[in-house]
């Protein structure tokens, strides 16, 4: 939540940030602001996108080698020009950009006032910058030094950039709990909230760890902890593609996204499996085998989209590992005093590897001694980094608020976790493994195929983008799947939606169903099959709409139902990977309709960063 970014080098500062923001714009966009360093310190600032913000200072002297901007998710005042960053000290002298939640921020900023500063937002970021300038004033001390004091007296979560106008070379940078990554070219530094706005001028990065500072002065960088003592920063080469975060031609990125699936669920497997000799192989799972092997219960932790990849997995090691799954919301897992043992295993679910809630959870659960293992998408994320061991994704830059291709490679590496485990118990015979191992390398050719529907989807999509409300149901496999398909189409089109197992409804969704309600029901040929074309017949006799999700081929389902949308056949264990495919279209077809903002849904960010 928030995106930040700042530059100092030998180019002009000002395109660089703007285009750093536009990247960034995934994290928060509802207000944006730059602060730039030429003859005296400029802060320009502005509510709503950065495109707006561009237009706002085209006229304006912004020229320049130092300075920093802010992409904004409000989480203390409302969005507007005032509250959005970057934020200066009452004395105008420094400036801030702020990523994270100062918890302490109402009891500083009583004593500051009592002490004379002033305010104009309501945010905690300028009670922050004004605590430094006291500290830097009352101990006559250096903006690093007064940064470094500072942080000793928030609690909270933060990244945070300081400029200052006395010290016009220097960028003062710090962590904890938000993400934040220095850039290191040619006589020139980048510090980004992620590596997108830094890849096009250098792959060679540091992820800054919680509790320190960075200090870039004369060319110079300098990383310390909070106690002063100097760091050795440990410089990674990112391999990641500029094309990898574009829109290659599509009108959204949750377009592209979705249609880069057949690829991101091949890499996700690549090299972890080849169902020729029978063999299957991920690193976090070899170096912890026998915990994994031993484990009394596996505990999975996640939000949002990657729960419902939980709640997949949970179907998925049940059956095939015989191991017992619970799956858990992080931030009521967190809260509620749970009971974890040293033989219990948690999985971080977590697409940007940065969700608060998420990381809370796992340091909660580490304390008690689990072991905890990561499935991430974000290499070097806080999350991939504070787990025992894990597996990355690998499903490339996801960039749209609502998760697609990110989901999909959570499921499919999940499912391998589940068949290592289920091989290495005994509870997964020979056959049974490898005739899984063998469909799923057909999934992606399959998904390629069930995107071939996309024309179909979108007359369907015609004929419903004015509905005020939506079901969605499923049965075991699909239930989760009937969660995300509606969660994707509230996200992005406002409808309200609901996903339900299908046998609830009759506790009540079912009293909801008359000829105005359509009912997405995902029905392919699986153990619950017959089951759930009766529930179809419960929806018909209310005059329900149902669209169903089949598998080809099926002649039962197209009889009762008002649209059919049949997707390839495959494995029971297998099947959320095709079914959701066609929900992913239908959400974004209905929001593209409805004219809504796709990739930038209203209230949503992409990185959840506070609690
Ligand atoms: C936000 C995003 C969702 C995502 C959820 C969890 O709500 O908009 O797409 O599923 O956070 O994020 P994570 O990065 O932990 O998977």
């Amino acid at each position: 939540m928030c995106g930040i970014v700042a530059y100092v080098g030998h180019r002009e500062a000002c395109p660089i940030i703007i285009k750093g923001l536009k990247r960034l714009e995934y994290r928060g966009y509802d207000s944006a602001g730059i602060a730039l360093m030429n003859e005296s310190l400029n802060v320009y600032k502005k509510k709503g996108k950065v495109s707006e913000l561009e237009a706002f200072i085209a006229e304006k002297d912004v020229h320049g080698h130092i300075g920093m901007g802010h992409t904004r998710w409000a989480t203390h005042g409302e969005p507007n020009d005032v509250n959005a960053h970057p934020h200066f000290s009452s004395s105008k002298s420094i400036a801030i950009i702020h990523n994270g939640i100062i918890e302490n921020y109402a009891a500083l900023k009583t004593l500051l006032l009592e002490k004379g500063h002033t305010f104009q937002s309501e945010t905690d970021s300028e009670v922050f910058i004004n605590l430094i300038e006291d500290i830097r004033t009352n101990n006559h001390c250096s903006l690093e030094e007064a940064v470094r004091l500072a942080l000793h007296e928030v609690v909270g979560a933060y990244a945070i950039v300081v400029l200052s106008k006395d010290d016009p070379d220097q960028l003062v940078a710090a962590r904890k709990g938000s993400p934040l990554v220095v850039g290191v070219g040619q006589g020139e530094y980048f510090l980004a909230s992620d590596a997108t706005p830094i890849i096009e001028y250098t792959s060679d990065v540091i992820y800054l760890n919680d509790h320190e500072i960075a200090v870039i002065k004369n060319g110079e960088l300098d990383i310390r902890s909070k106690e002063d003592v100097k760091q050795t920063p440990y410089v990674q080469r990112l391999e990641m593609a500029l094309e990898s975060i574009e829109k290659g031609g599509y009108e959204h990125f949750m377009l592209k996204e979705i249609f880069e699936q057949p690829r991101s669920i091949l890499d996700s497997m690549r090299g972890r499996m080849i169902a020729e000799s029978n063999h299957m192989m991920m690193g976090g799972i070899r170096e912890f085998e026998n915990k994994f092997v031993n484990a009394e219960r596996i505990i999975i932790v996640a939000c949002g989209t990657s729960w419902h990849a939980g709640l997949v997995a949970e179907y998925l090691i049940e059956d095939l590992a015989r191991i017992p799954v619970e799956v858990e919301y992080a931030s009521e897992f967190r809260y509620r005093n749970p009971i974890i043992s040293e033989k219990d295993i948690v999985i971080a679910i977590s697409q940007s590897g940065e969700t608060a809630d998420t990381l809370a959870a796992i340091e909660l659960a580490k304390s008690k001694g689990a072991t905890i293992f990561g499935i991430c998408n974000v290499v070097g994320s806080s999350i991939a980094r504070a787990t025992d061991a894990g597996a990355y994704t690998h499903a490339g830059p996801e960039i749209g608020v609502a998760s697609t291709k990110a989901f999909t490679a959570q499921v499919t590496v999940l499912t391998l976790v589940a068949m290592i485990i289920g091989s290495k118990r005994g509870t997964l015979e020979t056959t049974k493994l490898h005739e899984l191992m063998v469909e799923l390398e057909n999934i992606p050719d399959k998904v390629e195929k069930a995107l071939q529907l996309d024309e179909q989807i979108q007359e369907i999509s015609a004929m419903f983008k004015d509905a005020t409300n939506f079901l969605y149901l499923g049965r075991g496999y699909n239930f989760p799947v009937a969660l995300e398909g509606a969660l994707k189409l509230k996200e992005i089109s406002y409808i309200h939606a609901e996903g339900y197992p299908a046998a609830e409804m009759k506790h009540g969704p079912i009293a909801l169903i008359d000829a105005q309600m359509p009912v997405v029901v995902i029905a392919t040929k699986d153990s619950s099959y017959e089951k759930i074309v009766s529930n179809i017949q419960e929806v018909r006799a209310r005059k329900g709409r149902v669209i169903a999700i089949v598998t080809e081929g099926d002649n039962v389902i197209p009889a009762m139902a008002d649209y059919v949308i049949e997707v390839p056949e495959t494995s029971e264990h297998l099947v959320p990977l095709l079914s959701v495919i066609p929900l992913q279209l239908l959400s974004y077809h209905i929001a593209v309709m409805r004219g809504c903002n796709v990739d930038q849904p209203r209230n949503l960010a992409k990185s959840v960063t506070v609690e």
